[in-house]
């Protein structure tokens, strides 16, 4: 039943990428030279969900953290002005050479810094070079047991009105059950307890968005920083 059901959100995800999403020779190649990583980025419709709010908000610079081989990466990327910047943060040189390969061919590299290493051991330089302009837009879809620390860090590199999105909180509504010990799922309950607190202080408006799709059951937490 459960595989029925899945089987018909990636049907019913192709249907809306077909009439929705424009062909997209970048992001193809770019799938096919990460053809030996992990298939894990975002579908092409959440894809689509990052590059809308991106653009509503008129993003300028823009931080994610977790790269994989760029497909996150080239969809925000585009939607930032000539001037605009995009940092994006991996732990693996192996994916980050790739991401960037992928990016050059995009037509994107000069737009898009790579930086390799441990995010919480590239945040630092990160938020000293950047103030006093602070990032519009960050997208967390790294480690997911950091993301409690990824979340603290958004605070403080986010402006107020810009947009924080984390991916993979729902884990198939795994984050509910307090029995459930995987650091993944640990680390997407945790994360949703801080945004609370930044919520009870008035510092955030968040909120979950559950979604099914090619990619599962899965969601993003979201929130936008209050003046
Ligand atoms: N955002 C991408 C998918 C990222 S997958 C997309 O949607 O296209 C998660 C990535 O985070 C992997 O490439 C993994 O190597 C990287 N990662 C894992 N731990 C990390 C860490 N501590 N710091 C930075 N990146 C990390
Ligand atoms: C998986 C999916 C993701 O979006 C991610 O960031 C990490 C792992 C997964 O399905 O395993
Ligand atoms: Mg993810």
């Amino acid at each position: 039943m459960v595989g029925m059901e899945s089987d018909t959100w990636s049907v019913v995800d192709s249907w809306f990428a077909e009439r929705l999403r424009s062909p997209d020779d970048a992001l193809s190649a770019a799938v096919a030279a990460g053809g030996s990583l992990p298939q894990i980025q975002v579908s092409e419709l959440q894809g689509g969900f990052l590059t809308v709010l991106a653009r509503a908000i008129g993003a300028r610079r823009i931080l994610e953290i977790g790269t994989l081989f760029g497909f996150s990466t080239i969809l925000l990327a585009r939607t930032l002005p000539v001037d605009g910047r995009l940092v994006t943060l991996e732990a693996s040189e192996e994916h980050a050479d790739i991401a960037r390969a992928n990016l050059d061919r995009a037509g994107l590299g000069h737009r898009v810094e790579v930086r390799v290493g441990k995010a919480l051991d590239t945040l630092p330089a990160v938020a000293k070079k950047m103030s006093p302009d602070r990032f519009d837009l960050a997208f967390i879809d790294a480690d997911k047991q950091n993301n409690p620390h990824y979340w603290d860090w958004a605070l403080r590199l986010v402006r107020p009105g810009g947009i924080v999105i984390v991916d993979n909180v729902v884990k198939q509504g795994r984050v509910i059950d307090e029995g459930d010990n995987d650091p993944d799922v640990v680390g997407a309950r945790a994360l949703t307890e801080a945004v609370g607190r930044a919520v009870a202080q008035g510092r955030v408006e968040a909120t979950a968005l559950q979604t099914v799709g090619s990619k599962g059951w899965d969601g993003f937490a979201i929130a936008t920083l209050l003046p």
